[in-house]
């Protein structure tokens, strides 16, 4: 598993000569969509399959990469851009990229590193790291890799539990909460359930009280014992009055992850939300739900003006990252890929994929014509090729 990765990944995959780009020792693959293929290789299978699938036929997680792939971009030419900027305003500050990387929960399922070695590369790359509440590092730890650190809040049937956690979010330094809002239960992810998925003894809830995530280490044939843990722990029937509560309490800047329909992110910009992420969560929640990307105008048409709109699901390229802002996104969230490339090459890995992600946008920029990211939410966009 992990520990090998490094190992391999230096054995299969020779040093360029010189003069060619690498991180720390770690050989780059061409894109950033290929850590896919690296971290397939060092990966248990079962660790691969929970990062990789979705939910049920896993149809809204096919859905999402597609509608990107139709999203075709019409280039302006002639503008005089020889080397556009790339840096961006997020909620809470302006950063190296319109990217923030996503919260993912048990980094260390995927590197012994896990969560300080990703926080590390994005410290380095200028972008914010999302902290899930489901990290096995605690926040603490976390933020002390340095960085703009956000924390991700999901709400636990504790409520002494949520106050106790923003609390450590607001004293660790973390400067913006996002707070996700489509996870009332898991989705069914069947190819956890087929592999009977538990999590190994040395990848825990850590910020949780210890014994809380004793469900999530209980494999048993046929059962996702994630799926029972966070049906244990997490509250299910939030409200709009829960987001009010939450806005009072913190005065951070607070994103709303999970939002699909306008409605929704019209009542979260009332409530006062500083951004909404529209996300199905990486096709892993209500399969049947549409690529993110296919509401993204329409939540932009209807709080683009009042509030932040992020993007994630399917995100695999700068080009990606171009399309996403061409429709009117604010930025996106970076997921899966950097998760591969944190199994691939721990945090020289991470750099090594957010260096190609920022080239990757630089080299759309310039192609499009565009001298920073506020141009490129200017570009005509045609769906369907
Ligand atoms: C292994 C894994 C764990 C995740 N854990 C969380 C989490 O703890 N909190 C959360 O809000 N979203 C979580 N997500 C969803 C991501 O934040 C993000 O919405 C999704 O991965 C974006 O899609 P992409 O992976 O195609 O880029 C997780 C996703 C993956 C793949």
């Amino acid at each position: 598993m992990a520990e090998s990765s490094d190992s391999l990944v230096v054995a299969s995959r020779p040093a360029p000569a010189a003069g060619g780009s690498t991180t720390a020792g770690f050989v780059p693959p061409a894109c950033l969509a290929d850590f896919a293929e690296l971290a397939r290789v060092v990966l248990p299978a079962e660790v691969w399959d929970f990062v990789a699938g979705g939910s049920g036929t896993e149809s809204t997680l096919a859905a999402n990469r597609a509608a990107l792939d139709r999203v075709a971009v019409l280039p302006r030419v002639l503008t005089g851009v020889d080397r556009p900027r790339t840096d961006a305003a997020l909620p809470g500050g302006t950063y190296a990229l319109p990217v923030a990387v996503a919260p993912m929960a048990y980094q260390k399922l995927l590197h012994p590193d896990g969560e300080p070695a990703l926080a590390a590369a994005a410290r380095a790359a200028g972008v914010p790291y999302v902290t899930s509440t489901l990290s096995s590092t605690p926040i603490e730890e976390i933020a002390a890799a340095g960085g703009p650190i956000w924390f991700q809040l999901y709400w636990l049937r504790d409520r002494g539990l949520v106050a106790d956690l923003l609390a450590r979010a607001h004293a660790a330094g973390c400067t913006a909460l996002m707070v996700t809002v489509d996870v009332p239960v898991l989705g069914r992810r069947l190819r956890d359930v087929r592999n009977g998925f538990a999590l190994p003894p040395h990848v825990t809830a850590a910020n949780l009280p210890a014994g809380r995530d004793d469900l999530a280490h209980q494999g048993t044939p046929g059962v996702s014992a994630v799926a029972v843990h966070t049906g244990a722990v997490f509250a299910p029937a939030l409200s709009w009055a829960d987001l009010a509560w939450l806005r009072e309490r913190t005065p951070l800047p607070l994103l709303v992850k999970g939002v699909l329909d306008p409605r929704d992110a019209v009542r979260a910009a009332e409530v006062g939300a500083d951004a909404v992420v529209v996300s199905n969560h990486g096709g892993r929640q209500f399969d049947g739900a549409p690529a993110s990307v296919a509401v993204l105008p329409d939540v932009v048409a209807a709080v683009g003006e009042r509030c932040a709109v992020l993007l994630d699901s399917g995100i695999r390229s700068g080009t990606d990252v171009l399309r996403a802002l061409a429709l009117g996104a604010t930025g996106v969230l970076v997921g899966r890929p950097l998760l591969w490339a944190l199994a691939a090459g721990g945090q020289a890995g991470a750099e090594a994929a957010l260096t190609l992600l920022a080239a990757e946008l630089r080299d759309a920029l310039t192609l499009t014509g565009c001298a920073d990211p506020a141009a490129a939410r200017h570009l005509r966009t045609r769906t369907g090729g």
